[in-house]
């Protein structure tokens, strides 16, 4: 290669890496919310971490029943920790594919999506292969409706 061509090669790279971090500037934080008491959380935020390739910012410094009142989490969809992306709730162990979904999908009536309670067998709830059966309920103003059930 010729020492123009490896300039080129070298700019080429460097404007690629520049898109690269642009794009990881700007897509939205995901920021959780828990009580620092509670252990499951962060096996929940791992798989954030890898099904959303994502970084995810903890946060312990509100206490928990302001952050759901605030956030407008339904007192019948509640779980442990809650997270805010992109304009969204996320309450409790909902599975990275359904956060996915909703990001790319947008739905303007859909304030967030809730798994309630601590279902055995949603991620971060692994326990051997056991698993109860739950749903990942969207809540709105238009009330609640079922977006996936597992
Ligand atoms: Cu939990
Ligand atoms: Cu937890």
């Amino acid at each position: 290669m010729n020492p123009t061509k490896l300039n080129r090669a070298a700019t080429i790279a460097t404007a690629f890496l520049l898109a690269a971090c642009t794009t990881a500037a700007q897509a939205a934080p995901y920021v959780m919310f828990r009580d620092p008491n509670c252990g499951c959380c962060h096996k929940w935020a791992e798989h954030v971490r890898q099904g959303m390739d994502a970084e995810v910012i903890v946060r312990e410094d509100v206490p928990m029943p302001e952050v759901k009142a605030n956030l407008g989490v339904p007192s019948d969809l509640v779980s442990c920790h809650t997270m805010t992306v992109d304009g969204y709730v996320i309450e409790g162990h909902v599975p990275s594919r359904e956060i996915e979904r909703l990001l790319s999908e947008r739905p303007s009536d859909v304030k967030g999506l809730a798994v309630a309670g601590m279902p055995i067998g949603s991620p971060g709830m692994e326990m051997g292969n056991q698993h109860q059966p739950y749903q990942v309920i969207a809540f709105g103003d238009f009330g609640q409706r079922v977006y996936a059930t597992y």
